[in-house]
């Protein structure tokens, strides 16, 4: 058995739940369910980034302590993935003993190897991102994302010798030791890799009352990123000191949003290396999209809450939504809009229609639907090819070709119903039998291809079609045409009401 091992970054836990961070989320859920659906010992891993200045003002704000803010809104965050059906396997916090002390031993570590060092650091501060930008990073002397002007801060700190893992990086990542994709990303690591000297790296600050203490200094407590990153780890329950990592290390896929590339692309393996831990097999940082040809902000109104789009929609089409409206390494447009046309063209007048009306012919004949003594070459060879555009797809974080693989199926049957018009027949007719058990054994495989994207409607799927034990089955066994009889099948509820 393979393992899988994913990760999304962790959520700022005094953020609300956006869209942005549902889109990755839903994506890692999308390909650990399909991990599971095909046998893997799959591990799952989330949560949420609870340390750092801004955690501890806004909980001031609110009169409360940090601790209380951060148990609230980590309910929050865990409450919208039940809702959005996210299946983590863990969802870790960072304010837990078990990760605080691991950052303790790792920092030591690295300490007693001489990559750690004290020094005073000055720079241009913004509080909003926690991190310090140089003049180069900001638009009009901005900060790029909060559009505030940063302060200038000068503190005593300690710094890691991350200028001694440029040649490293560059080198793993021109071999592709250290995986990075898009290929567009990793130009862009290898572009900075190349053109700029990079710096050793402030880790620690002064008098923030909300983190986790360097170890041998306690008035200094860990730049919260980094103690962010080491989730990583500690989310697999690794102590910070057993050399024997645990089994899912490394992981296999680490899927991040673009404007995170840098900590995780150079940071994150530095720190790594430093520990002589192997790096992760994958790095994928998707793109960014906006609403309506513009970017999200409040001022213009156009902010899409996951919550209220699941309640639109439903989950499973949301998460169908979300994936199927452009390519995923790549920037985008959503709408509202766009939404609506899709779900009534996919979903309602797609696999919903087709459903239904291979039920309904299905009902009309009272026996057992037992599979053609000929098989249809034309539908089996059908299936194959979808099968194996589909896995090639997921394999590749392609979501788009996926779902337009099991578009393709959808349109195929529709074009067959049509041609072959089942209602002039008799349902005592072989051919009437033949064509409704082809139609039947669809949507068999509709269901299991459905599953990672939409799994609520999957199972109801299987449950009409009379399959409960269907997913007991390996995914070998489910991919097979024509071994499975209809003795069972209703017509529930309309899959997706048209909206
Ligand atoms: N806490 C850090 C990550 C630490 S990982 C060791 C952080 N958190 S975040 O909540 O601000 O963002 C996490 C991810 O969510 C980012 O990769 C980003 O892509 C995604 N998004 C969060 N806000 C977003 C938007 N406004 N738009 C699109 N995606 C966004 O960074």
């Amino acid at each position: 058995m393979s393992k899988f091992y994913i990760t999304t970054p962790i959520y700022y836990v005094n953020d609300k739940p956006h869209i942005g961070g549902a889109y990755t989320t839903i994506a890692a859920d999308v390909l650990s369910r399909w991990h599971r659906m095909r046998g893997d010992d799959t591990f799952f891993l989330t949560g949420v980034d609870e340390h750092g200045q801004k955690i501890a003002q806004a909980a001031r704000e609110q009169n409360m302590t940090p601790q209380q803010l951060c148990d609230q809104n980590a309910a929050k965050f865990q409450q919208v993935f039940d809702t959005l059906k996210i299946s983590y396997d863990r969802f870790i916090r960072t304010t837990e003993k078990p990760h605080e002390k691991m950052v303790s031993h790792v920092l030591n570590t690295i300490q007693n190897k001489n990559l750690i060092y004290s020094g005073t650091y000055s720079g241009l501060y913004c509080v909003g991102c926690e991190r310090y930008y140089t003049s180069k990073e900001l638009t009009d002397g901005k900060c790029p994302l909060h559009h505030k002007k940063p302060i200038t801060l000068s503190e005593n700190c300690y710094f890691f010798k991350l200028s001694a893992f440029q040649k490293p990086l560059l080198r793993l990542i021109d071999t592709n030791e250290w995986v990075i994709e898009p290929e567009e990303r990793k130009n862009e690591v290898m572009g900075f890799l190349k053109s700029e000297t990079l710096e050793d790296l402030a880790i620690s600050r002064e008098k923030v009352e909300w983190g986790i203490p360097i170890p041998w200094e306690r008035s200094q407590s860990i730049y919260v990123w980094i103690d962010a990153l080491f989730n990583y780890l500690s989310g697999i329950d690794w102590d910070g000191k057993n050399k024997k990592m645990p089994d899912y290390w490394p992981p296999d896929v680490q899927l991040i949003g673009k404007d995170i590339l840098r900590f995780h692309a150079i940071i994150w393996p530095a720190f790594l290396l430093s520990l002589d831990i192997p790096l992760p097999k994958l790095l994928y940082a998707h793109g960014f999209f906006t609403v309506g040809g513009q970017k999200m902000s409040k001022s213009l109104g156009n902010v899409l809450d996951p919550e209220e789009l699941a309640t639109t929609f439903g989950p499973d089409a949301l998460r169908w939504l979300l994936l199927s409206e452009f390519p995923f390494g790549q920037d985008g447009d959503i709408s509202l809009s766009k939404f609506y046309d899709k779900y009534n063209a996919d979903l309602s007048h797609g696999v919903g229609n087709l459903v239904r009306r291979t039920i309904a012919l299905a009902l009309k004949y009272k026996g057992a639907i037992e599979p053609p003594k000929a098989i249809d070459v034309d539908f089996k060879q059908m299936i194959e090819k979808a099968w194996k555009i589909y896995e090639g797809a997921l394999d590749d974080l392609k979501f788009e070709t996926a779902i337009g693989a099991i578009n393709d199926i959808v349109t195929f049957c529709d074009k067959y119903i049509d041609s072959s018009e089942p209602w002039r027949l008799s349902s005592d007719d072989k051919q009437y039998q033949t064509i409704v058990y082809n139609l039947l054994e669809v949507l068999r495989h509709l269901s299991w291809l459905i599953y990672p994207f939409m799994p609520k409607k999957s199972n109801v799927l299987f449950q009409l079609l009379g399959l409960k034990t269907e997913t007991k089955k390996s995914l070998s066994l489910g991919k097979q045409w024509g071994k499975v009889e209809f003795n069972n099948i209703s017509q529930g509820d309309i899959l997706f009401p048209q909206l």
